[in-house]
């Protein structure tokens, strides 16, 4: 039941001022600034959340890509996909909402299986994720016996239950690098592999990669053109780039690692001017939580990150859809699991 009351003009005033101290630093998706009155205008929906929330002691996970005014008007948690991973884990909530993508959200309902989780847009997909299926890589398998599989997280439940460890953005190579067989079928990022042979010759550690063929529709569309043009345009730049990137991205930007990694190094250096080769969303944190600095633009969309909003986050809230919620088959949720906290076990500590 739903005992929300319509806010008062007070209360709608208060949360108004709470909204725009951290929205004033952004733009709206539409383009439009943040403002007093925008802030107004969604007031009551944050309040209807938060309300909910503790109504049925539900926690909402969001990644650093989704829109401002979830993350900083109803998100408990905000980071990447390893940190949300595991506030999954220790989650006590009876509802986990994640509002990122589903297998994101798919993660989240194999390490918290008691737990109702809800996606706000079942059509939140990735096109990493989408790249590939559990058979495929049993195909892959049946090819390469003896080979260890590695799975990017960004793929589905399926996927993971075929897979001996998970790796994240944020650990992708030390756990690489510490497995003890050299041959490894890495799934779905042909990209990030690139950067895994790269990182392995740099490290002179011998191990051979071989892929599938997914890659990340915002990340891929990065140039070597576009580093270069802005490096003549602003002196002193730095430029981060994600994994996700092609090789010849990586070798050229000064800093590559996850979205929560990206975000360290931007606030512990200090340039005149950066460029964020990743989902624009990142930008927006680091001009909430670190206004000083200067970002010249170049970030790129993901529409399935931008799909979760506000009024679909209070829907999944207030009475789930049966496409709004996870569900997975119980033995194939169990072998996910031993897949994911394999990398646990093998993550370094930070
Ligand atoms: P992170 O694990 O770095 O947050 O990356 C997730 C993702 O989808 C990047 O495109
Ligand atoms: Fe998937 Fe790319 Fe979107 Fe990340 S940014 S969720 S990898 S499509």
């Amino acid at each position: 039941m739903n005992t929300f009351a319509q806010p008062a003009n007070d209360q709608i005033e208060a949360e108004a001022l709470r909204l725009l101290r951290s929205l004033m630093h952004v733009e709206c998706s539409t383009g439009r600034k943040w403002n007093i009155d925008t802030c107004r205008e969604i007031a009551p929906l944050t309040l209807e959340i938060n309300h909910l929330k503790q109504e049925k002691n539900a926690v909402i996970l969001t990644h650093s890509y989704v829109e401002p005014e979830v993350i900083y008007g109803v998100g408990d948690f905000k980071g990447d996909s390893y940190f949300l991973a595991e506030k999954a884990k220790q989650a006590k909530a009876d509802v986990i909402v994640f509002a990122g993508v589903v297998f994101m959200a798919e993660t989240a309902k194999i390490l918290s299986p008691d737990a109702l989780v809800v996606v706000p847009d079942r059509d939140s997909g990735c096109t990493l994720a989408d790249s590939i299926t559990g058979e495929d890589v049993r195909k892959m398998k049946q090819l390469y016996p003896g080979a260890t599989v590695v799975c990017y997280i960004n793929c589905t439940a399926d996927v993971k239950a075929e897979s001996d460890v998970c790796v994240t953005s944020s650990n992708v190579y030390d756990i690489v690098a510490g497995l003890p067989t050299k041959r490894i079928l890495f799934v779905p990022d042909r990209l990030m592999a690139d950067n895994i042979r790269k990182e392995m010759k740099d490290r002179g550690v011998d191990k051979e990669i071989i892929s599938s063929d997914g890659t990340c529709v915002v990340h891929e569309e990065f140039t070597a053109e576009q580093i270069a043009e802005a490096r003549r345009t602003f002196p002193g730049l730095k430029i981060v780039a994600h994994p996700e990137c092609t090789a010849e991205v990586a070798e050229l930007v000064d800093f590559l690692g996850s979205t929560g990694e990206m975000m360290k190094y931007v606030k512990n250096t200090d340039a005149p001017y950066y460029l964020m080769l990743t989902e624009c969303g990142l930008v927006s944190r680091l001009s909430i939580e670190d206004p000083d600095k200067n970002f010249i633009g170049g970030c790129r969309l993901c529409p399935y990150m931008k799909m979760n909003t506000l009024q679909k986050i209070r829907d999944a809230l207030a009475k789930p859809t049966p496409e709004q919620v996870i569900t997975l088959d119980e033995d194939l949720s169990h072998r996910a699991a031993r897949c994911i906290e394999r990398m646990f076990e093998l993550a370094p500590q930070n």
